[in-house]
């Protein structure tokens, strides 16, 4: 029988960027009766109030998660604070969607996973690609047995270093913030959940800092290798220097895999859909004003046209809406995964610093010991 729709009373924490387009797609979403939104910054909270008509505005998420309207948030803060307000969300029992990655630190992100399993509450993680119709075929041929027994993958992710600068502009602690844990979790959500049913045993890694390192003491890029139960292995490489002027303004990405009857590969690096112009580019996420030349759609989030986001964070976003209100299941990733790919990408970093492979699962007590 159909379900009669639950109403939704929003919270959003972090009216950034991602709150802001969560916010503005939740506004145009049939069962959202009210918009609550917590920001620290009041100048900004009041900006993103006015443009998703907004029914409340804090600058305290718990004021905002304790009103009797909310039953459903999004917590789109900075990477590394998202655990407080997910903590608090869950003794509330409130289903919620949590951006990338679940916590910055391995311990946190445990604590974080626990504190949402012991509640049982709908935590889902915003691994946004998994909503592209690229993605998706790619997971329902592998699924299928299309290429066999899936035994070698490989993924190349080129990031502007536009994005690692903002990155790290916006961190006060540097070290957290590495290609890995912050932009690489998304080309490796998407491998392991096309291998979803393989157990990762071991990772080797080594990382280089020449370009970003002088100034930002940061990672350039990260080449690793993890290993399967069964013998299969993912190769993946992921730089986040390249120059301001390289036309892909945020990511590019591309994957293979071969299996023991077939092979799979995808181009996403939107070399496809090529700009230029004398007139001076706004596009992406920290646009730079030399750039003249731009690979269209490399924005992961999506495209504003026609004054609306078009892209897989307006499929995701109102997916989960529906998750919420209809109770309908969805291809989002959940806490535990987000928990793991955190692991992961904390084993890679750590096999990198140690030059050496390690042995997963890590946990917080293994990263303490190399520090
Ligand atoms: N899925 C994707 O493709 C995608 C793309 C970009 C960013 N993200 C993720 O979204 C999250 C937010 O990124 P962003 O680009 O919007 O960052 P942002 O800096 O634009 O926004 C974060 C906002 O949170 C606010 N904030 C911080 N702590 C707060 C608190 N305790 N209470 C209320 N507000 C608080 C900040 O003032 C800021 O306005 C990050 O986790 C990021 O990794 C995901």
């Amino acid at each position: 029988m159909r379900k009669k729709p639950k109403r939704i009373g929003l919270a959003i924490v972090g009216a950034g960027r991602v709150g802001l387009i969560r916010g503005e797609l939740a506004a145009r979403h049939p069962e959202v009766d009210w918009i609550g939104l917590a920001e620290i910054n009041p100048e900004r909270g009041e900006i993103v109030r006015e443009k998703c008509g907004a029914d409340f505005v804090t600058t305290d998420f718990r004021e905002l998660l304790s009103r009797p309207e909310v039953n459903a948030v999004v917590v789109s803060t900075d990477e590394h604070l998202h655990v407080d307000p997910v903590v608090f969300a869950a003794e509330r029992r409130l289903p919620m969607l949590i951006e990338k990655p679940l916590a910055t630190d391995l311990g946190e992100s445990a604590a974080t996973l626990a504190a949402i399993e012991k509640t049982g509450v709908d935590a889902v993680m915003g691994y946004t690609q998994r909503f592209r119709r690229r993605w998706l075929v790619a997971k329902e041929k592998v699924g299928s047995g299309a290429l066999g027994e899936v035994t070698m993958v490989t993924s190349r992710a080129f990031m502007n270093r536009l994005v690692a600068i903002d990155n790290y502009r916006r961190s006060d602690n540097r070290a957290e913030v590495t290609p890995m844990v912050i932009s690489g979790t998304h080309a490796l959500d998407i491998v392991m959940w096309l291998m979803e049913a393989r157990k990762p045993v071991e990772v080797y890694a080594r990382s280089v800092n020449k370009a970003l390192g002088p100034t930002w003491q940061g990672v350039d890029g990260t080449g690793y290798t993890i290993t399967f139960d069964d013998g299969a292995i993912y190769h993946g490489v992921i730089s986040w220097a390249l120059p301001e002027i390289w036309p892909g303004a945020v990511y590019s990405l591309e994957i293979g895999a071969v299996g023991t009857e077939g092979v799979l590969t995808i181009d996403d690096t939107h070399r496809d859909i090529v700009l230029a112009t004398n007139l001076i580019q706004a596009e992406g996420y920290a646009p730079d004003k030399r750039r003249h030349v731009d690979f269209l759609t490399s924005y992961p989030v999506g495209d504003m046209a026609l004054g609306e986001l078009r892209g897989p964070m307006r499929e995701e976003t109102n997916s989960w809406l529906n998750r919420v209100s209809l109770g309908v299941p969805t291809q989002h990733a959940t806490a535990r995964e987000g928990h793991n790919r955190l692991m992961l990408t904390k084993a890679i970093d750590l096999s990198a610093k140690l030059k050496r492979p390690v042995k997963l699962p890590i946990t917080a007590d293994d990263v303490a010991a190399a520090n």
